[in-house]
């Protein structure tokens, strides 16, 4: 595996990979990885000639009360998982090759799908995600880029961005990866003292309880919510912040979710807690042959 640091390393060693015709997929990431950016590198070396790793921890996607100074960063073990994992080049560019000035003036404006679920939350995030990635796609040139169903939304993001704007990339979304107990491997998992550990599962529990509600007829987005708020009630250590009912692909917020046969759609049900003091997240596909019929606001 090669390691880059610059934008002009990354492309002489992908050029003479692009002269024999190579497919290039590609995984970005910010880092501390774990076996959820594992998968995806893993999948990508399955599909592709070449992969493509990407570390970079940036700044336009964190609020300024948010983790950016503290985020976890190892490159070393990073290095050598991702090499592991099959990845070819991993590109871990400084600050100041991504953004020479500290920062970019330029944004992604992502529309409403930037304003609900987590965005709602974490203003401008989703902005801040669209213009790095649409930045290390054109640094990259991948033909596919992969994206953790972990975070929902941002992969709703990336689909719609890639279509808007034509885009010549295919993108991939891979499962969820979780620990034993449930919890969603996640980078700031790191932060869990022993008892917000223990108390984090609950979140994943209480999505997929909700979940199967809705396989068993479920269909008011009110009552799985209450299901949800219910389940934590015997985790008072775990504090939600929201779960709402989402359409997969645009993440308009739904009220309903109904049966509509064998071949129907289907609907995200995401949520955000906070075990101690530290943030996570989850969601759940609710059952392929449910679909939305009711759109709120
Ligand atoms: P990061 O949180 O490092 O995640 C990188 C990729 O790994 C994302 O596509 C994410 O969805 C995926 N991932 C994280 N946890 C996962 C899990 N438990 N199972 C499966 N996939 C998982 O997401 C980002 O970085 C950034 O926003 C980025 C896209 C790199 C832009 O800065």
């Amino acid at each position: 595996m090669k390691l880059h640091t610059t934008k002009q390393s990354l492309a002489a060693g992908l050029a003479g990979e692009r002269r024999k015709g190579r497919t290039v997929g590609f995984v970005p990431t910010m880092g501390a990885f774990h076996e959820g950016h594992l998968s995806l590198m893993e999948r990508a070396r399955a599909e592709d000639d070449v992969v493509v790793a990407s570390i970079f921890v940036n700044p336009l996607q964190f609020g300024p009360a948010e983790d950016f100074a503290r985020y976890p960063r190892d490159l070393d073990a990073d290095a050598a998982l991702a090499a592991a994992a099959g990845v070819d080049h991993l590109f871990a560019p400084p600050l100041e090759e991504m953004y020479p000035d500290g920062s970019i003036a330029t944004r992604v404006d992502v529309g409403p799908i930037g304003d609900v679920g987590e965005g709602a939350w974490r203003p401008g995030f989703f902005s801040g995600v669209a213009t790095v990635c649409l930045k290390l796609f054109h640094i990259v040139s991948p033909d596919r880029a992969y994206f953790g169903h972990k975070d929902a939304q941002q992969l709703a993001v990336i689909r719609q961005m890639v279509a808007d704007l034509d885009l010549p990339l295919e993108v991939v979304g891979c499962p969820t990866v979780r620990e034993p107990d449930g919890l969603a491997t996640s980078s700031r998992n790191a932060y869990l003292d022993a008892a917000a550990r223990r108390a984090a599962p609950a979140l994943a529990g209480a999505l997929l309880a909700a979940r199967d509600a809705a396989a068993a007829g479920e269909e008011s987005v009110a009552e799985l919510r209450w299901l949800v708020e219910r389940y934590l009630e015997g985790e008072p250590a775990v504090r939600l912040q929201y779960v709402d009912a989402f359409d997969p692909e645009t993440f308009r917020p739904l009220e309903r979710i109904a049966r509509r046969g064998a071949s129907g759609g289907k609907a995200i049900l995401a949520a955000a807690a906070h075990a101690g003091g530290t943030r996570l997240i989850d969601n759940v596909e609710l059952e392929p042959d449910n679909v939305a019929v009711e759109v709120a606001g």
